[in-house]
């Protein structure tokens, strides 16, 4: 498919003013491709969809909507923040769906990491659909594809596009980001207006929090994951680190070690605490996190998380290890 294959004449957007001509020229041919129609996109929160997000709504206004699905398997803070910057800033078009009951219910006692994936991504395309049906007079699909993703046509991110919606649902595609590389997409973005926090945020897989909350899911621990990852962030933004490093996350496995908390014993999980970094997550290696900061990173999980007596850091680079435990 032509279409899909990135001309050699076709400039490399390396500047504001290079981004800026790419969104001149795309709302254009966004109007052009749409015209009266109606778009529906799923809107994770992540670069890709949030700029393919922006470009629409500044291209087709309101004739986009916007469905931010919570499988409850976000990072703290991740649907206020779609819910400020698109809902409320960018005045677009947004349902929210809190599907977080759905999932963790279909999730429990679930504890094979390929079937946990396949159930999260079959639910969301279930929730997807459910509320695509709602809308009327849709004709259009946009997604997030960027150009990595049609060059590896079955890399990682197959696991959260939304591929597979039953027949009844087939619409046009839009793909205005599709022959982008990933820091074009975020020059985009940036131009855009969108938050840094959104723009250079850290690669996140598709199935969420739910492949660090490792084996069967359960509210407690994924609650554990959540806020101790929460902390992690906080600090390693404090510390500089937040856009120096590729990827940083917690994972809580599901078994529990001794500790002592105010003279009693006490049976917990541990958090691992993991800082790769990596260029195209093929292959990663170890951040050397200064020790003053794995102290107050440890010092504050045992304090303030809920069920937990034990930090570790987890020093195994990729190969021998995944990036992500499951
Ligand atoms: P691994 O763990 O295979 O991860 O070394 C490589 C990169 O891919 C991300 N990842 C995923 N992304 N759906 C995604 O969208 C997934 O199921 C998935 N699994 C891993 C991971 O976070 C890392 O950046």
């Amino acid at each position: 498919m032509s279409g899909n294959i990135r001309p050699d004449s076709m400039v490399r957007i390396t500047t504001p003013a290079l981004a800026q001509a790419f969104i001149e020229e795309q709302t254009a041919l966004l109007r052009e491709q749409i015209g009266e129609g109606r778009v529906l996109l799923a809107l994770s929160g992540g670069v890709d969809s949030s700029v393919v997000a922006a470009l629409l709504i500044r291209a087709v206004g309101r004739q986009l909507t916007c469905v931010h699905v919570n499988h409850g398997l976000l990072r703290k803070g991740e649907p206020e923040q779609v819910i400020e910057v698109f809902g409320h800033q960018l005045n677009a078009d947004l349902v929210y769906v809190d599907a977080t009951d759905r999932f963790l219910d279909k999730l429990a006692g679930v504890d094979d990491p390929e079937t946990k994936r396949k159930i999260i991504g079959k639910e969301f395309i279930e929730v997807f659909a459910e509320e695509a049906k709602k809308l009327n007079g849709i004709r259009f699909l946009a997604q997030g594809t960027i150009y990595p993703d049609i060059l590896e046509s079955d890399g990682v991110k197959s696991h959260h596009n939304v591929g597979g919606l039953p027949e009844d649902l087939q619409f046009e595609l839009v793909e205005p980001v599709k022959l982008l590389y990933k820091d074009e997409v975020r020059m985009v973005g940036k131009e855009l207006g969108l938050p840094d926090e959104m723009v250079y945020r850290q690669p996140f897989p598709g199935p969420g929090l739910g492949v660090r909350c490792t084996g069967a899911i359960t509210r407690d621990r994924l609650e554990a994951v959540r806020a101790s990852d929460a902390i992690l962030r906080e600090e390693f933004a404090k510390a500089g680190l937040a856009s120096r490093v590729w990827q940083y996350f917690t994972v809580v496995p599901d078994f529990k070690s001794t500790g002592i908390c105010n003279n009693k014993r006490t049976y917990a999980w541990p958090v691992v605490l993991r800082a790769v970094n990596s260029v195209d997550a093929t292959a990663a290696t170890i951040e050397e996190i200064p020790y003053p900061l794995l102290h107050t990173i440890t010092d504050r999980i045992l304090a303030e998380v809920p069920g937990v007596n034990r930090v570790l850091y987890d020093l195994s680079p990729k190969p021998v290890s995944t990036i992500e435990w499951e």
